[in-house]
């Protein structure tokens, strides 16, 4: 495996870009959008010099994981080499299979296509390709430098032989693969939404104050974050999307996202990335 190509430049592609490229692999980073790989090369030399300043890499880290990565903003040229693509466009369904039939297109024959998707079906992607059992996916968390989880779903079609590439190069990168079964929401989104949902139910109903409630979550289960902090981190629109596919996957209403939470999205209070959710930042 020496080159890995990542599809989109926003939050959790550039976080992939840099792992990866922190760990001596050749990055190219794609996106159609020519401003949004300034921002995310920007964003990963920010990135860089935090953990510079905190000694936990050395200067000449910093330069090589850098000039690992090249910005390209066609598919077609960006993955035409690759042996792993890592796809973390938005998250959205018919974006996502359009991108994996062009990667099918385009990536060598060998090249493994994995997803980002923090909850669309990795079958369905899959089924647009004509390498189902070379698809799969590798949902990383934010902030992807930071956090030590890659959740890895199997689709119904995976082989044996990806999902073991997949959980090894995930232990090279040091962060720690664990698998799961291709269901709505995986693991992760499947218990992290409902408990965010509900402290929104919890606010909305007035039991407490979205500061108390966080403080509750903070001190009495040692989350690092309130899951409405976290919420307002991941974006609102993110949560709600996330809680409609569970209600939808599963055919069950106790996934419906909460009144206020789909107030506050239809309002466009999205959390950090628009400066109001529900918190002022
Ligand atoms: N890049 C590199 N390093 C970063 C970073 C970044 N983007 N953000 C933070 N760091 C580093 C800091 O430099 C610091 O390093 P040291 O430990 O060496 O000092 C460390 O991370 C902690 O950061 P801070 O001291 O600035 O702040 P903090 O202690 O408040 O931690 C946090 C920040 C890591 C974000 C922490 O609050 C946290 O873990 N929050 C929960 C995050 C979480 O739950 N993420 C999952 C969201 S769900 C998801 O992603 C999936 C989905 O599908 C929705």
């Amino acid at each position: 495996m020496k080159l890995i190509a990542v599809i989109g430049a926003g939050t959790m592609g550039n976080g992939i870009a840099h792992v990866f490229a922190q760990k001596g692999f050749k990055v190219n980073l794609i996106d159609t959008q020519e401003a949004a790989l300034a921002k995310a090369i920007q964003t990963i030399q920010k990135n860089l010099d935090r953990q510079l300043t905190k000694n936990s890499i050395d200067k000449s880290t910093k330069a090589s994981t850098i000039s690992n990565i090249t910005i390209k903003t066609s598919i077609q040229e960006g993955v035409t080499n690759a042996d792993l693509v890592v796809e973390a466009a938005t998250e959205n369904s018919d974006i996502k299979k359009n991108i994996f039939a062009q990667l099918d297109q385009y990536a060598p024959s060998h090249c493994i296509l994995a997803s980002n998707t923090s909850s669309i079906s990795i079958t369905d992607l899959a089924a647009v390709t004509k390498r189902p059992n070379q698809v799969i996916g590798m949902h990383f968390m934010n902030p992807v430098p930071v956090m030590k989880l890659v959740e890895i779903i199997n689709g119904q079609q995976t082989s044996e032989a990806t999902t073991e590439t997949i959980v090894t190069l995930t232990k090279t990168i040091d962060k720690t693969p664990c698998v799961v079964k291709d269901f709505p929401g995986f693991i992760a989104n499947r218990i992290l939404m409902p408990m965010i949902n509900e402290a929104i139910i919890a606010l909305s109903e007035g039991v407490s104050d979205a500061a108390t409630i966080d403080q509750i979550m903070k001190l009495g289960m040692a989350h690092p974050m309130g899951p409405l902090q976290l919420a307002d981190y991941i974006g609102l629109d993110v949560c709600k999307n996330i809680m409609i596919i569970m209600q939808e996957g599963f055919q069950n209403d106790k996934y419906a996202p909460s009144p206020l939470l789909v107030q506050l999205v239809a309002e466009g209070k999205l959390g950090v990335k628009t400066g109001q959710g529900f918190y002022t930042y």
